[in-house]
């Protein structure tokens, strides 16, 4: 199966130039299943609810559209960010389509710094999604530091987590080492470059998108300051075999019964 990212560098709120980008960035790839970053099409560093919900979408919307027609010209399952709007809400979403139209969204539950005053908090469970007998869970940037987030989707089945960010601490690329050893799974960490400088913040992305494999080898590691495409070939039978030896299942082995106050203490 080929997997891979495409790691881009936004000009906030300019929605036709981010597009053209991608299109120049992929002009030829051919894959099966392809990750965009958080937000790719507006920008992160909003200055107020208004302008956020001024960029916002429903999956009828224009970035929709050109995932879809992205899926069409690489043949590709293809997973990006977007602001979804709902109602009078908006959410920092990751929206996932086939050249056949979209599949369905995930509106991210852990929100990062102001995020939690431009976006609603995600109000839907936790999804795997399966797309031709490969299961891909989506989670967006932040929530690699809840490792609850990794674990309910490989728990749900995931095979590959496909985990569009925006990342602005270094932490992540290390760290999914880890979410991806503990849950024998495959991530696609795709990040941005850039610095954007909008009212009182000022941020840096971290680029390093990152493909980390189910026995936590970096299959690929991006550029910290360069736009970048990579599709590698994977295994994916590897991500259904949760042992790590002749008496330990990753899974089976879990205690839950011990496991209760992760969900009661607060
Ligand atoms: C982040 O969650 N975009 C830092």
């Amino acid at each position: 199966m080929k997997i891979g990212y495409i790691q881009t560098s936004p000009l906030f709120g300019d929605k036709k130039y981010n597009f053209e980008e991608i299109e120049k960035l992929i002009s030829g790839i051919k894959a099966d299943l392809l990750v965009l970053p958080e937000l790719f099409a507006t920008g992160y560093t909003f200055v107020s609810k208004k302008e956020a919900v001024s960029l916002a979408e429903s999956q009828e919307g224009e970035t929709a559209q050109f995932l879809i027609n992205i899926a069409q010209s690489t043949g590709a399952i293809v997973i990006g960010g977007f602001i979804e709007k709902e109602g009078e809400k908006v959410y920092n979403a990751g929206i996932m389509v086939s050249n056949k139209g979209v599949i369905g969204s995930y509106r991210k539950i852990h929100l990062y710094y102001k995020e939690k005053l431009w976006f609603s908090p995600g109000n839907k469970p936790l999804k795997v999604f399966n797309v031709d007998g490969v299961k891909v869970g989506i989670m967006i940037c932040f929530d690699w530091i809840f490792p609850e987030t990794t674990r309910i989707l490989a728990l749900l089945g995931a095979d590959i987590i496909a985990h569009p960010a925006n990342l602005v601490l270094p932490y992540c690329q290390k760290a999914m080492i880890t979410r991806c050893i503990e849950n024998r799974v495959f991530a696609i960490t795709s990040n941005r470059i850039g610095e954007e400088k909008r009212g009182d913040d000022r941020f840096k992305f971290t680029g390093k998108s990152q493909i980390t494999s189910y026995d936590g080898e970096i299959l690929s590691s991006a550029p910290e300051d360069k736009n970048y495409v990579v599709i590698i070939d994977i295994d994916i039978q590897k991500a259904r075999d949760k042992k790590l030896n002749e008496f330990n299942d990753l899974f089976e082995n879990r205690r839950v019964e011990f496991y209760n106050p992760i969900v009661k203490l607060k």
